[in-house]
């Protein structure tokens, strides 16, 4: 999905869309979804009298006004390439007096500052929330509410598990020894944290935290576990039924080396150092990827417990076929 809206009222295809569309389903609190497609999307959603399916185009003010219309939240769940739509979708939205807006975020902690302005992909999401910021000032009570998931643990940490400097296929890994522990979510996690989160009472006077109102302009830090790269090393090792003389491990490069390289890759445009700068982020000591304090109590809040984690590697890694390992930009990790 590429957003959906709900009318708690709440709007779903894709990786993030179809896990918040399942667990929205799933909820026992009847949420009405209306689901945003592209005109020339392919895409099919499960039939339910819960959902409204609307097909159109991101640039179609009439369109968007109907799609959003009475709706309490949007929420946004668009491909990477089609973030740039979001902004003039965010007006719309705004315009037809929606108050929250979930946008597309899924990423790292947009609270910390020092990571936002490290990596280049954060960029255009703080500006959609700034946007936001902006439009609240004439339109009363809208707010934005940023999801920090980290990783997505099954579809990238695992399935580009080499960008994270761990190959399976060459049975070589890079395990840099300034990397840290970093949170990660399954997308599993995220559908059910996003839903867990729009059940919440706008607001709780005996207990403020537990609230819409808490989460208004803010973020929601949903992870399913806090790992270093060592124990995604070894549960590839333990999945395949290998041991650590199978490997090839190399503890040579650092993170900080990693950092300046990509910075000056990035001078002189070239895009994968770019994303070579989300992931230093991710997984280097203190560089933001570790927002474990703040997921902690966001699960005491949704009421949700770590994941287990050798569970969810088993499964992630059973279910990589070599039509999985698509390509990613090749960062050299
Ligand atoms: N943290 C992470 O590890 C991680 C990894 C990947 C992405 N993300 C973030 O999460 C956000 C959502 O990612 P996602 O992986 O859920 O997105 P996705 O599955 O690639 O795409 C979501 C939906 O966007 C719509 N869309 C609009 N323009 C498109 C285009 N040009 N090509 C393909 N689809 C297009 C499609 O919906 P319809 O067909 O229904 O129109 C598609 O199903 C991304 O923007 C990114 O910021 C985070």
């Amino acid at each position: 999905m590429p957003h959906s809206t709900c009318t708690d009222q709440r709007q779903a295809s894709g990786q993030v869309g179809s896990s918040i569309l399942k667990r929205l389903l799933e909820s026992p609190k009847d949420f009405k979804v209306t689901v945003v497609t592209r005109t020339d999307s392919t895409a099919t959603f499960p039939s339910s009298s819960k959902i409204t399916v609307k097909q159109g185009s991101y640039t179609d003010s009439r369109f968007l006004q109907d799609a959003f219309k009475n709706q309490d939240v949007v929420i946004f769940a668009l491909n990477f390439m089609a973030q740039d739509a979001q902004t003039a979708m965010i007006d719309e939205a705004a315009k037809a007096g929606v108050k929250w807006i979930v946008p597309n975020e899924y990423a790292g902690d947009g609270m910390n500052k020092a990571m936002v302005e490290g990596v280049p992909v954060f960029v255009p999401k703080k500006q959609a929330r700034e946007h936001i910021d902006e439009l609240s000032k004439t339109h009363e009570g809208l707010a934005w509410i940023g999801v920090a998931t980290n990783p997505f643990f099954d579809l990238f940490l695992i399935k580009q598990s080499k960008v994270f400097g761990i190959d399976p296929e060459s049975h070589t890994a890079t395990i840099y020894p300034d990397a840290g522990a970093f949170n990660t979510s399954t997308m599993d996690r995220i559908g059910l944290a996003v839903t867990r989160l729009l059940s919440l009472p706008i607001s709780d006077h005996s207990n403020s935290r537990a609230s819409l109102q808490h989460y208004a302009n803010n973020f929601l830090y949903v992870s399913s576990f806090c790992v270093t790269q060592k124990q995604i090393l070894q549960a590839f090792q333990k999945a395949k039924g290998e041991s650590g003389a199978d490997w090839k491990v190399s503890e040579d490069r650092t993170i900080k080396q990693f950092l300046q390289e990509c910075q000056a890759g990035l001078k002189q445009g070239n895009m994968q150092a770019a994303w070579g700068l989300t992931i230093c982020h991710y997984i280097g000591e203190g560089l933001g990827g570790n927002y474990e304090e703040k997921a902690e109590q966001d699960r005491k809040v949704l009421g949700l417990q770590e994941e287990d984690f050798e569970e969810a590697a088993k499964r992630a890694i059973s279910q990589l076929t070599p039509s999985t390992e698509e390509a990613f930009p090749d960062v050299k990790a």
